[in-house]
């Protein structure tokens, strides 16, 4: 399962990609709206801290507006994968970015079916909301756990990215699920290095190599 970092903050982006644990970036609207300033600008730079896809979303409601949109954004880099949602509207948009050989990710998707919609238009990304689904009392990781499952037994080829992931045991649930890609917020992939053993590991090494006599060292 790749990690992607779900945040359009330049410095966490740079921070994350020099853990070199970064497959990849996701924005949301509200992630872009919280850093201010020019969209396809703030896009530009993110794409030259990663490697990996960015997933940028169109507004529009019609598919017309959306394949405008995405045409301005994707034209910052082939990194670019545009985020629709997942209406009508958005499948009729993946296909025609699809025959523009624009990537897209069908976000906001909170069901089976939603997700298989998605893939027979042809999404390249489909991205289950765990944490939103969770907060209402469904099973977002079970939700990923179907999709994947089906997904592989009928050879449908969309790749699942586990989203609104809100701390590490979603990563690991998303993971055991089959997700292919998990989007992460900062904070969680800051969460994910930490254990206590290690940390009583390093002060323990730490005090037991600063017993050693000065000339014993080199
Ligand atoms: C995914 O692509 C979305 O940007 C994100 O994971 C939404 O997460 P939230 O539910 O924490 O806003």
């Amino acid at each position: 399962m790749q990690l992607f970092l779900d945040s359009a903050n330049l410095s966490e982006i740079r921070e994350a990609a020099s853990w070199g644990v970064l497959g990849g970036v996701t924005t949301n609207p509200t992630l872009v709206a919280r850093e201010g300033g020019d969209f396809p600008r703030l896009l530009a730079e993110i794409c030259r801290l990663v490697h990996g896809p960015v997933s940028a979303e169109v507004m529009g409601t019609e598919a017309a507006e959306m394949v405008r949109e995405a045409r301005e954004l994707a034209s910052v880099g082939s990194q670019v994968v545009i985020k629709v949602p997942m209406t009508s509207e958005g499948l009729k948009s993946v296909i025609q970015l699809q025959a523009l050989g624009i990537r897209s990710n069908v976000t906001l998707v909170f069901s089976f079916n939603q997700a298989l919609l998605a893939a027979r238009a042809g999404a390249d990304y489909i991205s289950p909301f765990i944490g939103r689904l969770d907060d209402q009392g469904a099973d977002g990781a079970a939700l990923v756990a179907e999709i994947c499952g089906f997904f592989r037994s009928a050879g449908l080829e969309s790749r699942i990215i586990a989203a609104s992931i809100r701390n590490p045991l979603h990563v690991v649930q998303v993971a055991r699920a089959g997700a292919h890609v998990a989007t992460v917020p900062f904070a969680v992939l800051r969460q994910m290095f930490v254990h206590p053993l290690t940390d009583l590991g390093i002060a323990r090494f730490q005090a037991d190599w600063n017993r050693v006599p000065e000339k014993k060292k080199n």
